[in-house]
């Protein structure tokens, strides 16, 4: 789902419930200027909501959630990245951009 919400006073901006993301395990949004994010949970926990910019920072493909293992991968040259954006196989050299999260009333809020 890329639809679009405005941002609230706070500057977050609510991108879906706890629910969606706990069924699918991942979530794509895209911000105001089209920039993809890919929001993760990463325990069981409903609350426990990372989201990094979807774009590798190797060459910019899509980068992908992977629940088994609980990275995040991407499938254009293997670079895989840890549930805090840091890499953990390369040829990416550079984190992924996190996004602040928050939980409020089962609804996933990031700032961007
Ligand atoms: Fe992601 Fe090369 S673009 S590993």
């Amino acid at each position: 789902p890329t639809s679009q919400a405005p941002a609230r006073s706070d500057g977050f901006t609510d991108i879906g419930s706890v629910a969606d993301l706990a069924e699918s395990g991942s979530l794509r949004y895209q911000d105001a200027k089209g920039n993809g994010i890919l929001v993760v949970q990463q325990s069981d926990t409903p609350e426990d909501v990372q989201a990094f910019s979807s774009v590798c920072t190797h060459q910019g493909c899509n980068v992908s959630w992977k629940a088994k293992d609980k990275d995040i991968f991407c499938a254009c040259h293997g670079s895989r990245f840890a549930t805090d954006g840091k890499v953990t196989e390369g040829p990416a050299e550079t984190p992924l951009q996190q996004y602040l999260t928050k939980v409020e009333d089962n609804r996933i809020l990031i700032k961007m």
